[in-house]
């Protein structure tokens, strides 16, 4: 038997859901905002965060092996460098959202990822019929936090993105299916002269105009109403899909980039971003998970690789295509209009 072989990476994996628990914990009872003023002892922590006592010292120490907290010599915790920048709420660039909706919707419904597997149906709100979209935007709290959770993981996206296009050369940008706008803002707020804006569901602009209110943009971000079923997109030098694609079936994959070819001028480009598999489907673990987790989520979106999305594009008139890395999770796919 080799002797190098050992279970360590089968207990890693077998056991993440623990080590994943515990940082949507800590994001549910507020740690990171707890220590945002500075550190804190044991005995104050655990009574602001309301712990019970036998928990606190395995909970926060888990934290301190995490590197999410520190804790120095005299026993006081404090936020780690990380920590005190993507998950203090009151931080600009709080990447939290997408950790609050792990925690309150995925965490339970992936429990059910082998019925999923046998079943090919998905697994959440929608399980009993419907679509995600229409069953979480019938709440306004439930939307409200599903567009909060978009922008938490497209925060480093948006910005990776700022610095990997010309924006300097382009006049306008439209980000198709905006959520808050994380993208359309960032871009602004990086970018001055840049006309920008969302296209969304029409139940989306309240939230959409707040979060660009929020941030000083509003005479520059605009929202656009629509439905990408019925509706053809705006039209913009840039047009951004992020996360869209692969929500959906490949015949609908191919009708939103047909409509983006359609409604980009001569020259003008479609960004689609997603946490893209690798060509040869073996490496890029996140991608492959973020496809299961659309199995999860959806009735047939799925994820795909650079290769694939270059393919459809291709399909549908785009001359120049090519994929650029964004973060350590996203690629994007860009494609331009002859
Ligand atoms: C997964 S989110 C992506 C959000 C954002 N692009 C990002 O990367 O953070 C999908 C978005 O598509 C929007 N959407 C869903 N169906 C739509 C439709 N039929 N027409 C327009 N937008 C739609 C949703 O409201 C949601 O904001």
């Amino acid at each position: 038997m080799a002797q190098d072989v050992t279970y360590d990476g089968i207990m890693q994996t077998a056991t993440g859901f623990w080590a994943s628990k515990v940082l949507l914990s800590a994001v549910e009872l507020g740690v990171f905002g707890a220590l945002a003023a500075g550190p804190l002892d044991a005995a104050s922590l655990r009574s602001r965060l309301g712990l019970h006592e036998r928990a606190a010292r395995d909970f926060l120490d888990a934290l301190v092996a995490q590197r999410f907290l520190c804790r120095d010599d005299a026993g006081r915790y404090g936020n780690s460098p990380e920590a005190a920048r993507f998950l203090d709420p009151a931080q600009p660039d709080y990447v939290g959202g997408i950790v609050e909706m792990l925690n309150a919707r995925l965490y339970g419904f992936w429990g059910s990822l082998t019925e999923a597997l046998r079943t090919g149906a998905p697994q959440n709100e929608a399980k009993s019929g419907g679509d995600l979209f229409a069953t979480l935007y019938a709440d306004p709290a439930r939307l409200e936090g599903f567009a909060r959770a978009m922008t938490g993981q497209s925060i480093p996206v948006a910005d990776a993105l700022a610095d990997a296009f010309p924006w300097k050369d382009i006049g306008s940008v439209i980000d198709i299916g905006a959520a808050q706008g994380c993208v359309p803002v960032r871009l602004a707020l990086r970018y001055p002269h840049l006309r920008a804006g969302g296209f969304d569901l029409p139940e989306v602009e309240p939230i959409f105009s707040r979060f660009a209110a929020a941030h000083g943009v509003s005479d520059r971000v605009r929202f656009v109403a629509g439905n990408f079923f019925r509706d053809e997109l705006p039209s913009a030098d840039v047009l951004v899909m992020g996360l869209i694609l692969h929500d959906w079936d490949l015949p609908t994959k191919c009708m939103l980039i047909g409509k983006a070819h359609a409604a980009l001028p001569p020259g003008g480009s479609l960004i689609v971003y997603e946490m893209l598999i690798d060509d040869e489907r073996r490496t890029h673990l996140p991608g492959l998970l973020m496809s299961l987790n659309m199995l999860i989520e959806t009735r047939g979106g799925f994820d795909y690789t650079g290769a694939d999305c270059i393919g459809w594009m291709r399909e549908a008139g785009f001359s120049e295509t090519s994929v650029v890395t964004l973060t350590g999770s996203h690629s994007a796919v860009i494609g331009t209009r002859q």
